[in-house]
């Protein structure tokens, strides 16, 4: 697995994992720890977006994913859900120009269906835009879940298989994993959840089997470099087997 190589400034001195996934948990509770309402903590986890996206680059990270709208997110006050959908509608017409000049590529996971309209086309069209850079990728998991990607994929191999292309003793690992909504995209080789919560909560349950865990009482508006870098840190302290014995050299 390549991995490329923190730069000077980095300490400790380590390789960086290929591809971190972020569970950006615990909005709600900085804002009410502050006696602010939600949707500032909303605001602030956005301003930690941007910083994490920025570090992440400069510690030479490939991929990061990021889980920004649940599909059981719908079940919030319908106050909350549209403010989360304005954050994700000015994320993207605010920092969209600024990503793409940073040669940052996005791509988005989840279910487009029974979304607003003009929500689906920001979407598509940054990912139209950043389809050539060859910088870090961005995954922005929106109206996403992972039994559902699982079962999309499920489906449309059904289809593949009614329609007499695809025998179904040729269902491997490796076709599941191609009708996955990234399939392209590696698995993460680490997964952090903000806020102390230690569960994964329906996020990239297919892609995750090997990934390592790290979990962190940081609630996600305070993230920010030195906690992605201690995340690292942890992340590069756990021997990563692959269910055989002998650890494997690189991420
Ligand atoms: C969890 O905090 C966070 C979310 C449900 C959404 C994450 C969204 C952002 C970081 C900002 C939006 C960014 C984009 C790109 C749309 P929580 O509300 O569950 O916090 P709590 O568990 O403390 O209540």
């Amino acid at each position: 697995m390549s991995e490329a190589e923190l730069p000077q400034s980095a300490t400790p001195p380590f390789k960086a994992p290929r591809h971190v996934a972020i569970i950006m948990d615990g909005n709600g509770r900085w804002a009410a720890a502050r006696g602010l309402p939600r949707v500032e903590g909303h605001r602030r986890g956005v301003e930690a977006l941007r910083r994490t996206v920025r570090a992440a680059g400069e510690l030479g990270i490939a991929y990061v994913t990021i889980f920004s709208f649940s599909a059981e997110n719908w079940s919030r006050p319908a106050a909350e859900i549209g403010e989360l959908m304005g954050l994700l509608r000015r994320f993207i017409r605010n920092d969209l120009a600024e990503l793409h000049k940073s040669n940052v590529r996005v791509r988005v996971v989840g279910e487009r269906q029974g979304l607003e309209s003009d929500i689906v086309r920001l979407l598509t069209d940054a990912e139209e835009l950043t389809k050539s850079n060859d910088g870090l990728t961005l995954v922005v998991a929106f109206n996403y879940g992972a039994r559902q990607e699982i079962a999309r994929a499920a489906r449309r191999i059904a289809e593949e298989v009614a329609q007499g292309r695809l025998a179904p003793a040729d269902v491997t690992m490796d076709t599941i994993g191609g009708f996955m909504d990234a399939p392209d995209v590696p698995d993460p080789d680490l997964i952090i959840r903000t806020s102390g919560e230690q569960r994964l909560s329906n996020f990239l349950l297919w892609q995750s089997a090997y990934s390592e865990l790290v979990f962190t009482p940081t609630y996600w508006p305070d993230f920010d470099r030195p906690a992605l870098e201690a995340a690292i840190g942890e992340y590069q302290q756990r021997e990563r087997r692959f269910g055989g014995l002998v650890a494997k050299t690189g991420s």
